[in-house]
């Protein structure tokens, strides 16, 4: 067992309250908040840009877990990093130059996390892991929250686990997509779960008891 944080994702959150949305679930346990942003290209859906995180970064008590589900992520970096994301994540999909870009959202000061659609192979970012702060295994198809946990993943949670735990890289694993308190049994490799629907859509304070009871 590992201790695991818990990142709520915003996605499934009240977006005409989203002040008192962040402060419930950071009084509820959470431990960092995940905010998703979309672009309407890279995925097929739309959320927010730099000026909301912004303000939630003015705001909430918790870090700001940035996932950019977004294409150019070379563009935005700087305006994500400047509005304070704490962790700013980029998909392997979306850039020709993982290596630049890893090191432009250094030079911004966040960590960096990478992360692949779940059809990507973990092969894919393996080259980059030791150079990152986080990787982030998608469960879902990126784009919309409530989907089901795609089990066929778990599989790339362990590899990644291995690896990391070979290297004694300092490296999070998060995992992200359907994780509620029947899938999250199968994220016990992983040092951060995101769960919006899970959270956001019922008592916060149980659904957070209950993905955490597997982990201390
Ligand atoms: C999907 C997002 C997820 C999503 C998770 O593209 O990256 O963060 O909001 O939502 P649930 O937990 O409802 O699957
Ligand atoms: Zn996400």
């Amino acid at each position: 067992m590992r201790p695991q944080k818990i990142a709520p994702s915003l996605l499934s959150a009240d977006f005409a309250n989203l002040q008192s949305e962040v402060l419930r679930v950071a009084n509820a346990g959470a431990d960092w908040l995940h905010v998703d942003v979309m672009d309407g290209h890279f995925v097929p859906n739309i959320t927010i840009g730099p000026v909301v995180v912004q303000s939630l970064k003015k705001m909430s008590p918790l870090p700001l877990d940035v996932h950019l589900m977004i294409e150019n992520p070379e563009f935005y970096v700087e305006a994500f990093c400047k509005a304070g994301a704490d962790y700013l994540t980029f998909h392997i999909e979306a850039t020709k130059d993982p290596q630049a870009l890893i090191q432009k959202i250094k030079s911004f000061g966040a960590k960096v996390g990478i992360t692949l659609r779940p059809r990507t192979a973990v092969e894919e970012i393996l080259p980059w892991v030791s150079m990152v702060d986080l990787v982030l295994v998608m469960t879902v198809e990126p784009g919309f929250g409530g989907q089901s946990f795609m089990h066929d993943q778990v599989d790339k949670i362990q590899r990644l686990r291995q690896w990391i735990d070979q290297k004694q890289l300092p490296v999070l694993i998060e995992v992200d997509g359907g994780v509620n308190d029947q899938t999250v049994q199968f994220c016990q490799d992983c040092d951060v779960l995101v769960a919006g629907s899970f959270i956001f859509q019922r008592d916060a304070v149980s659904a957070i008891q209950a993905l955490k009871k597997f982990s201390k």
